[in-house]
């Protein structure tokens, strides 16, 4: 089965050709979910962004108009499916398309054109939620499922959450942010600290020549819980920045990224410890960074556990994901209705824990 996946919920314009093993749509176990990238073509606003120190969200929307044709084409021709664009068509089976969590304005230019597609080529769409693209990102290019149950961390630029996946499509909310996402504290704090958009690879960047163990900002925790707050932190590293103008940004960054990185191993650690794990997998775009994909991988060994860390390019946005997880919604739960909508909050659907 093909899968033509198409991602733009925030500032990458991004289509994908995905296929899903056979054995997966007969059998529909979880042993037999292998998705394979045939292509993944991903077309980066940051440049346009960088400007204004952020993603403006109408100057996205008509950069993903202007994007769309293109990045599609271009990953029908690289997944070699065949020779021209008109008889790759000809291949899909599926059409996936992230329809949330995201920028209203965005996501619907992805799924506007989406149904167009499928009503055109006579075949079903998927809508995809923005967040298993990223959870399933882990899935992508493997020969081996993971062993289950995985502890899993998804850190991205609008959600910080932890948990414990029992079977494919079963998630149970272990914990989660109360206020920022950690990529937004690491945007935030970038700002702050004029080291420019995105600030995750940029404070990523400065870290590595600053001193982690010079300032200790605070690590914020929760009586009773395992929930992550970021604002007192993001705070705290304002703060001192203020204060402190003689301390090098290297420094704070340093600084910063160890205190967001321990406050999350913590928790993973914690929850090893009570939902005895048998993989670890990380996901989103700070999945990205160097210090956290270090300390996962360190805190996987400790526990005798397998750590999945997808490529950094599979971290941050990109329809490879989108396509893994249409393929299976749509063997699992069917085609998305024409009628369909976007969604700017779309949460994961938790079963109990
Ligand atoms: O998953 P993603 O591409 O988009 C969302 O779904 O939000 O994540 C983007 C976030 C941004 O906040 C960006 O600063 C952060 O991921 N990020 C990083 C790194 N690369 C991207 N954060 C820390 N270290 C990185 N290397
Ligand atoms: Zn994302």
């Amino acid at each position: 089965m093909n899968v033509l996946a198409i991602e733009t919920s925030c500032d990458e314009t991004a289509a994908a050709v995905i296929n899903i093993d056979d054995g997966y749509k007969l059998n529909q176990t979880f042993d037999n979910f292998f998705p394979k990238t045939l292509s993944s073509v991903i077309s980066s606003q940051i440049d346009i962004h960088a400007k204004y120190g952020g993603v403006v969200p109408e100057v996205a929307s008509r950069a993903h108009l202007e994007n769309i044709n293109y990045v599609i084409d271009e990953a029908l021709i690289q997944s070699q499916l065949a020779a021209t664009v008109t008889d790759s068509f000809k291949k899909i089976d599926v059409i996936g398309v992230t329809h949330g969590p995201g920028l209203l304005g965005s996501l619907m230019v992805g799924v506007s054109y989406a149904k167009a597609l499928a009503y055109g080529l006579n075949i079903p769409y998927v809508g995809v939620n923005h967040l298993e693209g990223h959870l399933l990102a882990s899935f992508l290019d493997r020969n081996v499922p993971p062993a289950l149950p995985a502890l899993v961390l998804l850190v991205s630029g609008g959600h910080t959450i932890l948990l414990n996946m029992t079977e494919l499509g079963q998630y149970h909310l272990i914990a989660q942010t109360v206020d920022d996402a950690a990529g937004e504290a690491f945007d935030k704090i970038a700002r702050y600290l004029d080291l420019g958009f995105p600030g995750g690879p940029a404070i990523d960047k400065a870290a590595q020549s600053g001193d982690q163990d010079k300032i200790r900002f605070p690590r914020a925790e929760i009586k009773n819980s395992l929930n992550l707050s970021f604002s007192g932190l993001k705070t705290a590293v304002i703060r001192y920045a203020k204060d402190n103008l003689d301390v090098s940004t290297d420094d704070i960054s340093a600084g910063f990224q160890k205190a967001v990185v321990d406050m999350l191993i913590t928790r993973m650690e914690a929850s090893i410890k009570l939902y005895n794990p048998k993989t670890v997998i990380i996901g989103g775009g700070v999945a990205a960074n160097s210090q956290l994909r270090q300390a996962t991988e360190s805190l996987a060994n400790q526990y005798g556990l397998e750590a999945i860390i997808p490529l950094r390019k599979d971290c941050t946005d990109n329809a490879a994901m989108i396509g893994a997880v249409a393929g299976f919604r749509f063997v699992k739960d069917g085609p998305s209705e024409i009628t369909d909508t976007v969604f700017s909050a779309l949460p994961l659907n938790y079963a109990n824990l």
